[in-house]
């Protein structure tokens, strides 16, 4: 798909990695809706990048919240042709942790934003994407969903958020073939430790010290990495069904206390 046709649904648009796509979708031409619960970063964004962007504050885990914000946002941007899942939440909670047993509310709160969350944007955007006319190539759309190398290589005390990522995987192959007589593409990118926001809680030594476990590049992953990576996905036609990480070929390991 040509960058300049692009009419993307960003979630997570607000920060991180989806403000990475959003401004690396608008440099190269084409136009970006920012869906995030965080008005302010949205509307600042959104401002700033105008007329290429527009934002919908919604909550990824609501049907009605998507729905608005899909209508939202093909008015604003004059239709939606691809969507960039970057919404979630992290976090490490053991199971029997210093605050006693996990609830269910906590587990479910990874699946509901990270996993439920990802399939709800795709539910609400999907008749969106089929409507579109399709190009030379016969596409119409293109999803690219975020994941984590937290789905193959779960550290201690994730096992809500890698669970939440593994099924953000699986999705990938079975609504590549669910969408292929639509023209439709579904791809998932696992980026490795990326210094965004999200990691920001963590103390500077500790960031270092992760940096330091990448082999090449010894360093935490840049935002706009991933914006280029989102970016070569939705322009090239025959990456379809299939997750690429994106890491400095760190592969976490396991060291007993
Ligand atoms: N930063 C990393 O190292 C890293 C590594 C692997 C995967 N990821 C994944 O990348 C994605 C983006 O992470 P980030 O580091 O950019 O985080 P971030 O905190 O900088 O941005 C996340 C954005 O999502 C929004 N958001 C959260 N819950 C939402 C909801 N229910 N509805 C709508 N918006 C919501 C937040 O307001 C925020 O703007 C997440 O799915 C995360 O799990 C991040």
């Amino acid at each position: 798909m040509d960058v300049r046709q692009v009419k993307a649904l960003v979630t997570g648009g607000a920060s991180g990695l989806g403000e990475a796509t959003v401004r690396a979708i608008v440099e190269a031409g084409g136009k970006a809706g920012i869906v995030d619960m965080d008005r302010e970063r949205a509307e600042k964004l959104s401002a700033e990048l105008a007329p290429s962007a527009a934002f919908a504050v919604a909550d990824v885990t609501s049907e009605q919240d998507i729905d608005r914000a899909v209508i939202e946002l093909k008015d604003a941007l004059g239709g939606l042709n691809a969507v960039v899942n970057c919404a979630g939440i992290g976090g490490s909670v053991k199971i029997m942790g210093k605050d006693g047993l996990m609830s269910m509310e906590r587990f479910n709160r990874w699946l509901q934003i990270n996993l439920a969350g990802t399939f709800n944007v795709i539910r609400g955007t999907l008749e969106t994407l089929t409507e579109n006319p399709p190009n030379e190539e016969g596409e119409r759309g293109v999803y690219v969903n975020t994941a984590s190398i937290a789905a193959f290589d779960g550290q201690v005390g994730q096992v809500g958020y890698s669970s939440s990522k593994g099924g953000v995987v699986s999705m990938t192959l079975t609504l590549a073939r669910e969408f292929a007589t639509n023209g439709i593409r579904v791809m998932a990118i696992l980026p490795g430790i990326m210094n965004t926001p999200m990691l920001s809680r963590l103390p500077d030594h500790v960031r270092a010290r992760l940096g330091d476990q990448v082999p090449f590049p010894p360093r935490l992953g840049n935002p706009a990495e991933f914006g280029k990576l989102a970016r070569h996905i939705i322009e090239n036609p025959y990456l379809n069904g299939e997750f690429i990480r994106l890491d400095g070929a760190l592969r976490m390991g396991w060291a007993r206390k």
